[in-house]
Parts: C-alpha cells; sequence; structure tokens
C-alpha cells in the first residue's frame, strides 16, 4: 500500500468559525425538533454558502469548492465506516460544541472492491456508509475531534463520545481531493 493521507489538524480563523458556529447552533435545533437527538443533516452547499457568506468568499479565494456541507448532533458513537457521500473523498470538520472526551480512530485502508461480508464489510451501512465489523479491522491512529480537521473519508473512521452530551459539528465536503483541500488550509 502506498503513502495516503488519513487526517490533518487545520486552523479554522476565527470570523470562518464564528459564522460556521451559528450555522451549526441553528440545524442543532431542527436537528432535535425533525427527529430528535443523533442524527445528521445535509445541508446543500447552496444554504450554506447563502447563510455563511464570509466563509464563502473565503473558500472561493482558496479556489476550494464545495459539494454538500452536513451538521452532526450525537449523542453515542459512530460505527466504524467509510463515507459514501458521491462528490466528495475528504471532510472538512469542524466541532461546535460538546467535544471533550471525543475522539476518531481511524483504521487501515479497505478495498471495498474486494471486501466482502466473510472480510470485514457488514450490510446495512444505509446510503450514507459502508460500516465494518470492527474486530477485523486494524487501528492507525486517533486524533483529538476537539479540533478542526480533514478528513480522508475513504478509510475506515469511527467516532467516540464519552460524555452523554450532544456533539455538534459542521462538516464541509469539498469537491476538492485531501491534498488540495489541506494546501489551501495550511497557511492560517
Ligand atoms: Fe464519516
Amino acid at each position: 500500500m502506498g503513502h495516503f493521507y488519513a487526517f490533518e489538524y487545520v486552523n479554522i480563523p476565527q470570523n470562518i468559525f464564528t459564522e460556521i458556529k451559528a450555522f451549526g447552533e441553528s440545524y442543532e435545533k431542527i436537528i432535535k425538533e425533525q427527529y430528535g437527538y443523533s442524527k445528521f443533516h445535509w445541508t446543500g452547499a447552496h444554504d450554506f454558502l447563502c447563510k455563511c457568506p464570509i466563509t464563502a468568499r473565503w473558500m472561493q479565494i482558496k479556489k476550494l469548492e464545495i459539494n454538500d456541507v452536513a451538521v452532526f448532533s450525537h449523542t453515542e458513537h459512530s460505527p466504524a465506516h467509510v463515507d459514501r457521500k458521491e462528490g466528495s473523498t475528504c471532510a472538512i470538520n469542524i466541532p461546535i460544541k460538546n467535544f471533550a472526551n471525543s475522539q476518531v480512530e481511524i483504521y487501515h485502508p479497505v478495498d471495498l472492491h474486494k471486501a466482502d461480508s466473510s472480510f470485514c464489510l457488514k450490510k446495512g451501512g444505509g446510503t450514507n456508509a459502508y460500516t465494518f465489523d470492527e474486530d477485523k479491522l486494524v487501528l492507525l491512529e486517533k486524533y483529538d475531534s476537539s479540533q478542526s480537521v480533514i478528513l480522508n473519508t475513504q478509510i475506515p473512521h469511527k467516532s467516540f463520545n464519552f460524555t452523554n452530551k450532544n456533539r455538534v459539528m459542521v462538516s464541509i465536503r469539498p469537491k476538492n481531493s485531501f491534498v488540495e483541500t489541506s494546501r489551501a488550509l495550511r497557511d492560517e
């Protein structure tokens, strides 16, 4: 297996963070009303860019194009999974609220074309993710999810919440690759 990118911590400028935080909090309320707790909601790129004009300009300058945006509001761990979001292979994950005692584990990449139920790919991941038998995955790294990161969503990952509070996170899904996104955000 050649080199691959798993994750990278990034600094989000304060004015951008403030705008994204307000966006995340508005959807936290909507998620609570519509679904109860522990859900995520795709908002669409257009909605995000309209409501976050400072961020929109910032991303335009950095030549980052948004495919979609999700707001997560979770109380529990996620399953180990690979994202099935079309048109995007990485995420800029920005924690908004209650990220004390939470972390993400990243596992050795799995070839989804070769994986089947006898190996580690489980059925029933829904349309949003491929999930895995976790005891068959090999841990690569962990990161502190109280910090903003770029995450390669195409390798297996699992988020942990060791509190009973809702973690609220805004997840921006660029059309750009991990490397392009990383370069664009490096100078912040
Ligand atoms: Fe994911």
